[in-house]
């Protein structure tokens, strides 16, 4: 056996093609270790989204090929959106690297593995995805609960500050039954919850011609399969939410009531700026008619601060926005300007980088007085929760769950176990979780 070694960077796509790599590789005899320094492979799974993520993964190319003058047998592999990217300049800056292979060619590995075995330096990067049928293949999950299923990878929305579009290509959706068919093994195997991953997961089906193939009808056909579970889905494009998702979230009980659906900026000029296909107004519509029809729903965001051009005034509309619109989490950054972007292009508008990151810590800020509020509502509340991990300290079993609206809860309990779902009366708030008892 040959041990491999799989570094995660990035979104959850990323954490499911890693652990959709290990399973091909685990055909071809590698095992993985949890420990770099043992590895006959090392895989550096990257992100593109922002120079940040970028910047890591060839640090981390950098510590690794110094590894090879003590052990000149060891390959390097760099995959994801990076590789994607950077294609052949990968090798430029990290010479040491024996394969370079790109978010489209994951199926490919196979042929690649055995031309690296035999001292071939590799780059196969293509715009043409390898499509093969994904449950011929071994899958080895990372998490104890949860098993992520990608419905649909790539995106045709080109908003003008993001890289994705050109490291994942055009919009592809995986045939429904294939999707059911995994998700019925993943119940059988155990797990617990099925979460739904797509760039743009409410734009599922719309390039397979058919138009029963949807998001919403997928969720009933999975919420159809015995057993206790739950289904997730991430993330959603705003105006994609259409009445029959948010009908069939309602029908289906095993559906969480939890939307994650990035607003980027509460400005409208500058939504139209980064290509977002909705206003504020219209924002504001799809969260107050989700709210409206279930109750302790949550809503996360994703917010960009310092977006070319963007006005003091404009970044105080997003401020307004969390606040206004109650939102329960939202994930910030900084404008990173991104090869390829129109908005990287637009140099003459970029935001002076100490009023860009003042923003983004006054962003921050917010968002902690946003999260706290939307927490304090669940005081007094039960909440059904997923047990996800456990710890014990000074002789008590500390239990990490998620509620079904994906709210982190800590609780104390000996009676319960990762992977039971408990009802939890919520005592106490903080910033980012809640505490609890469980009630029988
Ligand atoms: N498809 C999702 C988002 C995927 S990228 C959507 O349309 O909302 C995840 C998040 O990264 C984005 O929501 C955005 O907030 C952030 N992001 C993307 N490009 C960025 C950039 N160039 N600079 C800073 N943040 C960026
Ligand atoms: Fe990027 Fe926009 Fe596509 Fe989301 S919808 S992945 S932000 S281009
Ligand atoms: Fe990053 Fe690629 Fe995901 S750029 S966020 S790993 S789709």
């Amino acid at each position: 056996m040959k041990k491999l070694y799989i570094e995660t960077l990035g979104c959850q796509m990323n954490k499911s093609d890693s652990e959709r790599i290990a399973g091909i590789l685990s055909h071809f005899d590698y095992v993985q270790t949890e420990n770099e320094k043992e590895a006959d492979l090392l895989i550096i799974n990257t992100c593109s989204i922002r120079q940040l993520s970028a910047d890591k993964a060839y640090s981390q190319l950098g510590v690794w090929g110094k590894r090879k003058k003590d052990k000149p047998n060891l390959k390097i592999a760099i995959c994801g959106c990076v590789a994607q990217q950077d294609k052949e300049n990968v090798r430029k800056r990290a010479p040491y690297v024996d394969l370079v292979f790109g978010t489209h060619n994951i199926y490919e590995l196979p042929d690649l593995i055995k031309k690296i075995e035999n001292n071939e330096k590799v780059c196969a990067i293509t715009n043409k995805p390898v499509i093969k049928n994904q449950n011929d293949f071994n899958i080895i999950r990372k998490e104890s609960v949860n098993a992520w299923i990608p419905i649909i990878e790539g995106c045709n929305n080109f908003c003008t500050y993001c890289v994705v579009p050109f490291t994942r290509g055009r919009e592809r959706s995986r045939k429904p039954d294939e999707i059911i068919e995994e998700a019925q093994k993943i119940i059988k195997e155990g797990y617990k919850e099925i979460t739904l991953l797509g760039q743009n997961v409410d734009s599922y089906g719309k390039d397979l011609n058919d138009n029963n193939i949807t998001l919403a009808n997928l969720l009933r056909s999975i919420n159809k399969i015995d057993g206790e579970f739950r289904i997730r889905f991430v993330t959603s494009y705003p105006s994609d939410i259409k009445d029959d998702l948010i009908n069939a979230v309602d029908e289906c009980e095993k559906v969480c009531k939890y939307f994650h659906i990035p607003m980027q900026s509460g400005n409208s000029r500058i939504l139209k700026e980064m290509n977002r296909r909705y206003t504020k107004e219209e924002y504001y519509e799809i969260v107050s008619k989700i709210r409206k029809r279930f109750e302790n729903v949550t809503i996360t965001s994703d917010f960009i601060a310092g977006f070319p051009s963007e006005t003091e005034g404009e970044f105080t509309d997003t401020l307004k926005a969390m606040e206004e619109l109650e939102l329960d989490y939202s994930n910030t950054a900084a404008y990173s300007p991104r090869e390829f972007t129109k908005a990287g292009k637009m140099v003459d508008k970029f935001i002076p980088e100490d009023v860009k990151y003042k923003r983004l810590e006054r962003l921050n800020e917010k968002n902690r007085e946003v999260c706290l509020k939307s927490n304090e509502k669940f005081v007094g509340k039960v909440l059904k929760v997923l047990i996800e991990g456990k710890m014990e300290k000074d002789g008590k079993i500390n239990l990490n769950s998620r509620a079904d609206n994906n709210k982190i809860v800590h609780f104390e309990s000996d009676k319960h176990n990762i992977g039971d779902f408990v009802n939890v009366k919520i005592k106490k708030a903080q910033t980012w979780c809640l505490y609890g008892e469980p009630i029988e």
